[in-house]
C-alpha cells in the first residue's frame, strides 16, 4: 500500500517534470513562428510607444524636448515598418496592432495621492522625462536581445535592420540623459516657487 502510494507520487512527479519541459503542450513551433512571436512582441511595444510619444509631444512645454520627441516619433514609425517587414520576411502574417503596457513605474494609491496633491506641472514634466528614459532603455534591452536571438536562429538579415533601430533607441536614451540638466534648469523656477510658498504657509501656521 505504502509502496503503491510512493509509486503513484513518483509517477505524478514524472508527469509534472514532463509538463515543465514541454510548455508548448506538444505543439511544434517553427522557427518562423518563433521569430514572428518575438518580432510582434517588439512591435506591440513600438505601437504603444507611438501613442505615448504623441501624448508627450502634446504635453511638453519645453520646445527642444518637443522637437526631439517629434523626430523620435518619425523614427518609431520607421521601426514599426522595419518590424512589419521582418515579420513578412520570416513568413509571418498579420503583424500585431496591439499595444503592450509600457514599463512606467506604477504608483501606489498613497503615492498617487501625494503626487496629485504636491507636484507642480513642472514636476509632472520631470516625472514624464524619467518615464521617457525608462521606456527608451527598455527598448534598448528588447532590441539587443532580439538581435542576439536572430543571430542564434540564423536569421542574419534581420540583424542589421534591428541594429538600425537599436542605435536610434540608444541615441534617444542618451539625448534624454544629456538634456536632463537643461530640462531641470527650465523647470526649476516653478518647482522652487512651490517650495517657497509651502514654507510661508508653514511659518504662518506655527
Ligand atoms: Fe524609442
Amino acid at each position: 500500500m505504502v509502496q503503491n502510494k510512493a509509486r503513484k507520487s513518483k509517477q505524478t512527479e514524472k508527469r509534472r517534470v514532463r509538463r515543465k519541459v514541454s510548455p508548448t503542450k506538444g505543439k511544434e513551433i517553427t522557427l518562423s513562428e518563433k521569430m514572428t512571436l518575438y518580432l510582434n512582441e517588439a512591435l506591440s511595444m513600438e505601437n504603444a510607444a507611438v501613442e505615448r510619444l504623441q501624448l508627450r509631444i502634446k504635453q511638453t512645454k519645453i520646445e527642444n524636448v518637443k522637437q526631439r520627441l517629434r523626430l523620435h516619433l518619425e523614427e518609431t514609425r520607421e521601426q514599426q515598418n522595419r518590424l512589419k517587414q521582418l515579420i513578412s520576411d520570416v513568413g509571418g502574417k498579420n503583424p500585431t496592432r496591439e499595444k503592450t503596457g509600457l514599463p512606467i513605474p506604477w504608483a501606489t494609491k498613497t503615492m498617487a495621492n501625494m503626487i496629485r496633491r504636491m507636484m507642480t506641472s513642472a514636476e509632472l514634466e520631470l516625472k514624464a522625462t524619467k518615464e521617457d528614459a525608462v521606456i527608451e532603455n527598455a527598448e534598448i534591452v528588447h532590441y539587443d536581445m532580439l538581435m542576439q536571438l536572430a543571430e542564434r536562429m540564423g536569421i542574419t538579415n534581420a540583424i542589421s535592420v534591428l541594429s538600425q533601430s537599436l542605435s536610434e533607441e540608444k541615441a534617444m536614451a542618451e539625448w534624454i540623459r544629456a538634456n536632463a540638466p537643461d530640462v531641470l534648469m527650465q523647470l526649476w523656477p516653478e518647482i522652487d516657487a512651490s517650495i517657497a510658498k509651502r514654507e510661508e504657509v508653514q511659518s504662518v501656521e506655527t
